[in-house]
């Protein structure tokens, strides 16, 4: 049924409500909802939904009255917190059916358009790159990967991909022969030594994995390179006191590639999830340059796991082995009942229900209406970052770390609680990694057709 014209503007004034908060509630940007308000443009079915699914909550507001009430008491009545009503299933679930392109893994992999180019992963993983090229067609032939968890929940979900050994430093030239031609090379090495979690030691070894990532383009050539890592990485310097990201530009430009690098952020990409990552991009033909957000509003947390379980802390749902709640302390819980969403337990008005040390980054709670904090591999460790739940008082479980990641349900992961999340805070986000795959995609048939005339032509080939 089509809504009558103005209808928002009639709404949000019913309710005394300024665009602005609108915009803030929605998760939708303010210029958008300004141009439907005029009936310049229509909003699409899935904000259409966030915007009644908000009007529909304020009317609700089943928000803990007695909380809110308490937290504007000890702080004066300042705090603007969110609505906390009841989760919007309908409206989280148009929006994910609209905006998830890959409805399922195996869903995806067998819609992948097939005899792509080939692919080896690096630093593979679990496979959150790997999904994201063997979703854009990539035949991803190959992976290294140093942990044997990892190993296996990367077999069990790529079952065609071989592991080619173990340590990468082990990995030969005879090793590599065995896959036949490989036109990208992709992988993140390790980003510990980068990291503002790690200690960021200039001699740290682990800086020095990128080298290895080099040594197998070296001997692979392939048409495209992708290497991945966190934003830090384009500061880090070396013992010599030159930038990492330099000796690495220079290196791959000695080998022959054209590079584009910057820092992608996986919220722009449909990720439900503000995560920036480090892109460096190299093309044996022409400029590969980085590609560019689809556009359009963020995808909210609410969107990714509105429709799961709200379990307490401690709580588990028996559907689904992965969306179980650890329990924290009482005075944890405690210090974090009242906090509204978007805010930490440290700017608690009450100093007796504030955490001892640590910064107001964390013990603080997501929001429904925009992306998650980044996902770390501490994810489920309260103290640990932003990662409480909008609405329960407890850390995200997998379930829904891996939904903020954009792994689809059906992507399997197994062993150890502790190494599945640390898979997972690890990753890239499968939705990031597919725009990066589709945007290498185009470079590689021509460069194919090239190195097959060249050869027709006589000329010694380039591969
Ligand atoms: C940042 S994670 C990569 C995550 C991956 N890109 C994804 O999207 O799921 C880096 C990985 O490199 C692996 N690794 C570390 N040292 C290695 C080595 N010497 N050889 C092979 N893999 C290694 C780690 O076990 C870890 O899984």
């Amino acid at each position: 049924m089509r809504a009558a014209p103005g209808w928002i503007r009639r709404e949000r004034l019913a309710r005394a409500l300024s665009q602005a908060a609108l915009a803030r509630l929605t998760g939708l940007p303010q210029r958008a909802l300004s141009q439907w308000e005029r009936d310049l443009r229509r909003p699409d079915p899935a904000s259409a939904a966030l915007i009644r699914a908000a009007f529909r909550r304020l009317d609700a507001d089943d928000a803990r009255p007695r909380a809110k009430a308490r937290w504007r008491l000890l702080h004066g009545g300042g705090a603007e917190a969110a609505p906390r009503g009841r989760i919007e299933r309908a409206a989280a679930e148009a929006f994910v059916r609209d905006l998830d392109p890959p409805d399922g893994h195996r869903r995806a992999l067998a819609q992948a358009p097939r005899g792509g180019p080939t692919a080896l992963s690096l630093f593979s993983g679990c496979g959150g790159l790997t999904a994201g090229f063997a979703w854009a067609g990539f035949d991803v032939v190959g992976h290294v990967e140093i942990e044997a968890a990892a190993r296996a929940v990367h077999l069990r979900n790529f079952p065609d991909c071989r592991a080619l050994g173990t340590d990468i430093r082990q990995v030969t030239a005879e090793d590599l022969a065995t896959l036949g031609p490989v036109d990208v090379v992709f992988g993140g090495p390790p980003c510990q030594g980068f990291s503002l979690t790690g200690k960021r030691r200039v001699d740290d070894p682990r800086n020095l994995l990128w080298r290895e990532f080099l040594r197998v383009v070296d001997i692979l050539r392939p048409a495209v390179f992708v290497m991945e890592n966190v934003r830090l990485m384009a500061s880090m310097r070396t013992p010599a006191g030159g930038l990492v990201i330099d000796e690495i530009a220079g290196a791959f430009a000695a080998l022959g590639y054209r590079l584009a690098m910057g820092g992608l952020d996986a919220a722009d990409f449909s990720v439900a999830q503000s995560r920036r990552r480090w892109f460096v991009i190299g093309a044996r033909d022409g400029a590969p340059g980085l590609p560019t957000a689809p556009g359009g509003p963020p995808r909210p947390l609410r969107a990714a796991i509105g429709d799961l379980a709200p379990l307490e802390a401690g709580e588990a749902d028996p559907r689904d082995p992965l969306h179980v709640a650890v329990r924290h302390p009482r005075h944890v819980v405690e210090m974090l009942r009242d906090v509204p969403e978007g805010m930490s337990a440290h700017d608690h008005p009450d100093p007796a229900l504030r955490p001892r040390s640590g910064y107001n980054t964390t013990y603080k709670r997501l929001r429904w209406d925009a992306p998650a904090a980044t996902v770390a591999t501490t994810f489920a460790m309260i103290s640990g970052s932003s990662n409480v739940h909008p609405q329960a008082t407890r850390a995200l479980t997998i379930r829904e770390a891996a939904r903020c990641q954009s792994f689809p349900d059906d992507f399997v992961f197994f062993g150890t609680l502790g190494r599945v999340r640390a898979m997972i805070g690890n990753a890239v986000p499968p939705l990031l990694a597919l725009a990066v795959a589709r945007h290498v995609r185009g470079m590689v048939p021509r460069v194919r057709l090239e190195r097959t005339t060249y050869r027709l032509q006589g000329g010694c080939s380039t591969s």
